[in-house]
């Protein structure tokens, strides 16, 4: 299968796998309390970091995905930082908030080209649909902003197969095309499979980005009841309980027995799962050079449509 191809119905080449820098940046003050720092095991630095972009785009991997909330502006600020001077493509994401307003968008848009030094966003994303936001009157602005040539594709985060319809529409009005939506998906959480969402990403031609793609780690077989992983949410939410790890160790006995074949990790195999499905595209987070090195590693080979299926069959309890 091709490395590399466009985002959605969008003018973007992307390659098949992307890198998550939700836990990248120096966060100061309070945002050193925001979950992207506390809640998923801490960061390595910026020297990891580098290492880390540095790593991912000698592999061919050069879409990296941020947010302006993460760590209050900090990840977006050290990923401009690393990002400067090179071939790196940019998706960020503005934040639904209780009470932002739909004209604010090019406020929102100016703060985060001025933290990432650029000139414009290769992929600017909704991240989270809110209820006092009209989707037409939002997909309009970002419509505005394209136009304005300060973002090259848009894409939402979170939303439902209805309301990816509601924004695909809208912006179809422009005749923009919506390019993506990043939902959490992997082979412990293929609920995009049942919601409708998957579907209606298939049917109207728009990317599905694949969020926390080895399941927060889990995925990568180095996690276990007796080996639990650190941070506050990993401590506290269901799926990464004692019971949790121990039902999932099958998968990991499988990614294994899989992945013996082609000498490749856990990891690989369960984000090569995903990239076998020509609509989706995983963005697994990477705190340092190895784990972006290891990550991207996942484009350098193929499963067989038996083994797809066998890893499907497997995971069918997380397919609710
Ligand atoms: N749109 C949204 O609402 C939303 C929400 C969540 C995430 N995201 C995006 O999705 C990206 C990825 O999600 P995620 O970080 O939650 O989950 P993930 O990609 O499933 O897991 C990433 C974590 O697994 C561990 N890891 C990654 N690669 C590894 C490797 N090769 N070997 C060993 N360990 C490895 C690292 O943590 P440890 O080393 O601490 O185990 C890393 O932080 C984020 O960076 C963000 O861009 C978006």
């Amino acid at each position: 299968m091709e490395h590399k191809t466009f985002l959605g119905k969008s003018n973007l080449r992307v390659p098949r796998l992307g890198v998550g820098a939700m836990t990248w940046g120096d966060a100061k003050g309070l945002a050193r309390l925001h979950p992207a720092k506390t809640a998923y095991g801490g960061a390595h630095g910026f020297e990891e970091e580098k290492r880390a972009l540095e790593f991912s785009l000698e592999a061919g991997v050069n879409l990296f995905d941020t947010a302006a909330m993460y760590s209050n502006g900090a990840a977006e600020l050290r990923l401009g930082e690393l990002a400067r001077g090179k071939d790196v493509i940019i998706a960020t994401k503005f934040p639904g908030g209780f009470s932002m307003k739909e004209e604010e968008l090019p406020k929102q848009l100016e703060a985060s080209l001025k933290r990432l030094g650029r000139e414009y966003i290769e992929l600017y994303q909704h991240h989270y649909p809110m209820p006092k936001i009209s989707i037409p009157k939002l997909m309009d602005q970002l419509a505005n902003v394209v136009e304005a040539g300060k973002v090259k594709a848009v894409g939402v985060s979170n939303y439902s197969a209805e309301q990816l319809r509601e924004a695909h529409a809208a912006l179809a009005k422009r005749g923009i095309p919506l390019a993506s939506n990043q939902v959490e998906y992997s082979l412990l959480n293929r609920k995009p499979e049942v919601d409708g969402v998957l579907e209606a990403c298939r049917e109207l031609g728009i990317t599905l980005i694949a969020q926390t793609p080895l399941a927060g780690g889990r995925l990568t077989g180095k996690y276990s009841a007796q080996n639990r992983a650190g941070g506050l949410f990993r401590r506290i939410l269901p799926q990464y309980s004692r019971k949790a790890m121990e039902e999932m160790q099958p998968v990991i006995k499988l990614l294994r027995e899989i992945g013996e074949k082609y000498s490749k990790t856990p990891s690989q195999v369960a984000l090569r799962w995903l990239i076998e499905n020509p609509a989706v595209l995983p963005i697994p987070g990477a705190k340092n050079g190895k784990q972006a090195a290891d990550n991207a590693e996942a484009l350098t080979f193929s499963l067989t449509a038996e083994e797809v299926q066998r890893l499907s069959q497997a995971t069918m309890a997380w397919r609710k």
